[in-house]
This record gives C-alpha cells, sequence and structure tokens, in this order.
C-alpha cells in the first residue's frame, strides 16, 4: 500500500518531499531525479535551494516525465524550458545532466527508445515525483495506457488540454501530442512521489490510491510500486475512506523510517 501523508498545506508537502531529496543528494551526489512539470511540485521545488545550499549538486542528474510534441524550441511552455526555469537554475544544476524527452518532430519516431536507453544508462529514477490529473493521469499517460507502456507518444485528452490552457493563451495553443514515460517507466522508480492539492484532485487521488488497479485510472498504477509515498493536502485527501488510518499511521510512525 502507498504510504498517504495528508499534510496541512502545500508548503508543508513541498518540506517534507524536498527534505527527502536533500537527504538523497546528500548521500548520493549523483542521485537520478525524476522530475515533473505542472503546478504541483513547485512547493518542492521552491523548498529546495535553501536546503541544498552548500551541497553540492553539480552531479545531480534527472530525467522529466513528459514534454509536448511539436512544440517550438524555446517556447516558454515546453517543459524543456520549465524545467530549466523551476528546477535547473533555482536549484543550480547541470544542464547537461538534465534531460527532457526530444519532442522535436524530427525523430520523434524513436524519441521514446533513445529517451528510455537514457534512464536506463543513468541506472534508473532513485526518486521520482508525479502530479495526478483530473483525468487520473500520470506523466501524461492518459486512461487506457498500458501499466507496461514505455517512453512513447500520446494523445492529449480533451480534458488534459483544457486543464493546461491555463499556461497557453488560448486552449487551441495547446499541443495535442506528447511525448511522456509510460507507467512501465514511472514504475522502475526506486521511489514514487505523488503529490496533490486541492479538491479538483479529490477523486483521482481516491481512484489512484483506494480504486480498482485498472488502465482506466493510470494512477492507481502506484499501488503495482513496492515503495510509494502519496502527499495530499486536506482537500485533494477529502475522498480517501481510510484517511483516518492514514493519519493514523503517520502520527506513530517509528522515527528511523524516512518517506
Ligand atoms: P498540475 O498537473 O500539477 O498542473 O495540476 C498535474 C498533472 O497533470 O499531472
Amino acid at each position: 500500500m502507498a504510504e498517504v501523508i495528508i499534510v496541512a498545506d502545500k508548503a508543508a508537502a513541498g518540506a517534507l518531499v524536498a527534505e527527502e531529496i536533500a537527504r538523497l543528494v546528500r548521500t548520493t551526489p549523483d542521485v537520478v531525479l525524476g522530475l515533473a512539470t505542472g503546478s504541483t511540485p513547485l512547493p518542492v521545488y521552491e523548498a529546495l535551494p535553501a536546503l541544498l545550499d552548500g551541497v553540492d549538486v553539480s552531479r545531480v542528474r534527472g530525467f522529466a516525465l513528459d514534454e509536448y510534441v511539436g512544440i517550438t524550441p524555446g517556447h516558454p511552455e515546453s517543459y524543456r524550458e520549465v524545467i530549466r526555469r523551476e528546477v535547473i537554475e533555482p536549484l543550480g544544476l547541470d544542464p547537461a545532466r538534465i534531460r527532457v524527452p526530444d519532442g522535436s518532430l524530427d525523430g520523434i519516431e524513436h524519441a521514446g527508445e533513445d529517451y528510455e536507453r537514457a534512464i536506463t544508462a543513468a541506472g534508473g529514477v532513485d526518486l521520482q515525483i508525479l502530479g495526478i490529473g483530473t483525468d487520473g493521469h500520470i506523466g501524461f499517460n492518459e486512461p487506457g495506457s498500458s501499466f507496461g507502456s514505455l517512453t512513447r507518444v500520446k494523445t492529449l485528452t480533451e480534458q488534459t488540454r483544457e486543464d493546461n490552457a491555463r499556461f497557453f493563451d488560448s486552449v487551441d495553443d495547446v499541443p495535442r501530442h506528447c511525448i511522456t514515460q509510460g507507467l512501465g517507466t514511472i514504475l522502475r522508480a526506486k521511489h514514487l512521489v505523488l503529490l496533490a492539492f486541492g479538491a479538483g484532485k479529490a477523486r483521482a487521488v481516491a481512484a489512484a490510491v483506494e480504486g480498482a488497479v485498472t488502465a482506466s485510472v493510470p494512477g492507481s498504477a502506484i499501488q503495482l510500486h513496492p515503495h510509494v509515498t502519496v502527499v495530499a493536502d486536506e482537500a485533494a485527501a477529502a475522498e480517501l475512506a481510510n484517511a483516518d488510518y492514514y493519519r493514523y499511521t503517520f502520527a506513530n510512525k517509528p522515527a528511523w523510517q524516512g518517506i
């Protein structure tokens, strides 16, 4: 079962997850981080610089979850740019060690395989940060995605395009295709940390954590992984049937256990 930690707010979630990432960087300087984009991981990225102050981050490696296909290189909402702006620069990471799937049309047929090879060559992802879409997607694995899927091109649902329209001038500007790590790729990471905030995520969180394991809810793939931490605020946790048990478990957690 995933460990579910219900926190007061985004800042508390950010501090908790950033603490674990900082611990990893201190103990494993060439740690491989799985980086998510969107609004959800921002509290983690915002908490990290203070915790990494004075820590050597020059060898930290990272792999983003996904990228839009065909988006103009340098577009501020391409995930390559988002990762540069929100992660690489504030944390002072080496850009050469941080990969984002290549969404350019030229070579898109083999971009997924290239990405998988790079992750494997790096020894796999140590800690994968995840958000969850209102439709239950993780990465950009929309409902119906195979649990065995690897990095590949997917078609975004209209729901996801509408959810992401806030980052663009209009919904028409949101690309229709993406290249995303598959559920099979995500499941290979050593530790999954899924964050969720706000009432809009409550249904997806409950379905992913407590519902049936089904490709119709890609987030439910986390139930197949041996080490998952779900960090949710009260609103996102509101539909969890076992919320009291999760609170009790966390309150009584042995001090020697990390997340
Ligand atoms: P969000 O997106 O963090 O912007 O809410 C999450 C997701 O789509 O995975």
